[in-house]
């Protein structure tokens, strides 16, 4: 039973970590940069507590990071799974019910996306104002836990307005590049036809990637908040497509990985303000 999976969850972390955490973090592709600032109190990997998958990509470093940072107990996700691993989207989103189930209220999540925008520059920032989701599967379907959240979710603003607005005013105030735009769920793990930017694009969406609105869809079901940060690692102009190389896409991650470890905490002191 998941409701009994993740009470177990919490209670392994509880053993090792015994606080309340306010946020949950998830860090994307190259973008881990960010869990070297919480003060942390505990690194738990990921094979240690039960029913979590085990990640299997290079660039993930698979554990669970508690600690306190801007002065806000939180859990990070160093490393996350994606759907085309091979782990079903229920076990993708496993850790945000754990992260609800332990009592946390907001949920930041980051990833490396392709950039279709024209407007869009490498490595800018684009804060996540609504999301398309292309993934073949849903992590909600199937019976319904009215415990865990409602049937149908309404999705008329899964990403918070106020932290939206909050998160790009503080990156103007830091001089981090930003943009605000829609993000699209593919997938994966090919990237795209130029055929398939084109549409994408045509379909209203400004940046792409393979993570994040599953994720998203289990948060806004649990009742969290959410705050979804793109890091633009690649620039799909299907009319000037040139072909990616991964370690290009991963040395653009951590340039705008230093931008999200920068304006993250200053998100999270204003937060917790209030
Ligand atoms: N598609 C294209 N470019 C990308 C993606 C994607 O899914 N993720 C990061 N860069």
């Amino acid at each position: 039973m998941p409701a009994e999976q993740i009470a177990e969850s919490v209670r392994s972390i509880q053993q090792v970590w015994s606080r309340t955490p306010r946020v949950g973090l998830i860090l994307g592709t190259g973008l881990g940069g960010l869990a070297e600032q919480i003060e942390t109190d505990a690194v738990i990997p990921y094979g240690e507590i039960p029913h979590f998958p085990v990640s299997t990509v290079q660039s993930h470093a698979g554990q669970l990071v508690c600690g306190t940072l801007s002065g806000l107990p939180v859990v990070a996700m160093e490393g996350r799974f994606h759907y085309y691993e091979g782990y079903s989207l229920a076990q993708v989103t496993f850790p945000v019910r754990v992260m609800k189930a332990l009592g946390a209220e907001l949920l930041v999540v980051t990833n490396a996306a392709g950039g279709m925008n024209p407007q869009y520059s490498l490595a800018d920032v684009m804060i996540i104002e609504d999301h398309i989701n292309l993934m073949p599967e849903n992590p909600l379907r199937g019976p319904n836990d009215d415990s865990l959240g409602p049937r149908f979710p309404d999705m008329s603003a899964p990403y918070d307005r106020e932290l939206i607005g909050l998160a790009g005013r503080l990156a103007m105030e830091l001089g981090i590049p930003h943009q605000q735009g829609v993000f699209v769920a593919v997938p994966g793990p090919n990237l795209e036809t130029r055929a398939e930017y084109r549409m994408l694009r045509q379909l209203g969406a400004d940046a792409v990637g393979m993570s994040t609105v599953p994720e998203v869809l289990v948060a806004v079901h649990a009742g969290l908040k959410v705050l979804g940060l793109s890091i633009v690692t690649d620039i799909c102009l299907p009319d000037a497509l040139e072909p990616v190389e991964i370690e290009k896409i991963l040395a653009v991650a951590a340039q705008g990985g230093e931008c999200l470890s920068r304006l993250i905490p200053r998100v999270l002191a204003e937060w917790g303000k209030s």
